[in-house]
C-alpha cells in the first residue's frame, strides 16, 4: 500500500477529482495550504517587522491506495494538474505499512 500526497492548483481540483473519479478512486482526503516551492519567498517589512508574503495557496490531496492501482493514479494527476507553468505541483509517494476500516475491523487492501 502507498500514500499518494499530490500538492496541486486549486483551480486544477475539480478537474483533478473527476479524473480520479473516472479512474475508479473511492476515497480522498482534501486540504487547503499554504506553501512555497523552489521560487522560494521572500519577506517584507512592516513596521520594523519582517513578515513572510511568501506563501501561496495550493491543494493537498491524500489518497491511500493498493500499490497495483499506485501509478495509474499518479499519472492521471500528473497529466490533468499540468499546465506547464512554475507552481504546478508536485507529487509524493510514501509507503503506507497499515490500514484499518473502523466500522468493520477490516484491514490491508480490502480496508482501502
Ligand atoms: N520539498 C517540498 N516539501 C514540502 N512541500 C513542498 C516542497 N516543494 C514544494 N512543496 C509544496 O508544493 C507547492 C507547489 O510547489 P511548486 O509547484 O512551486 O514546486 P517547485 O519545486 O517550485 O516547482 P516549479 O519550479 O514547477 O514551481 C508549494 O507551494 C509547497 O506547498
Ligand atoms: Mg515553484
Amino acid at each position: 500500500m502507498q500514500k499518494i500526497e499530490a500538492i496541486i492548483q486549486p483551480r486544477k481540483l475539480e478537474a483533478v477529482r473527476q479524473a480520479l473519479d473516472k479512474i475508479g478512486i473511492k476515497g480522498l482526503s482534501v486540504s487547503d495550504i499554504d506553501g512555497y516551492g523552489n521560487q522560494k519567498g521572500h519577506t517584507e517589512m512592516y513596521r520594523g517587522q519582517e513578515y513572510s508574503v511568501a506563501f501561496t495557496k495550493k491543494v493537498k490531496l491524500e489518497i491511500y491506495t493498493t500499490d497495483n492501482k499506485t501509478d495509474e493514479i499518479v499519472k492521471t494527476i500528473m497529466e490533468t494538474a499540468k499546465s506547464g507553468k512554475i507552481g504546478d505541483g508536485k507529487i509524493f509517494v510514501i509507503p503506507l505499512s497499515q490500514a484499518y476500516r473502523i466500522r468493520t475491523g477490516e484491514s490491508g487492501d480490502s480496508a482501502i
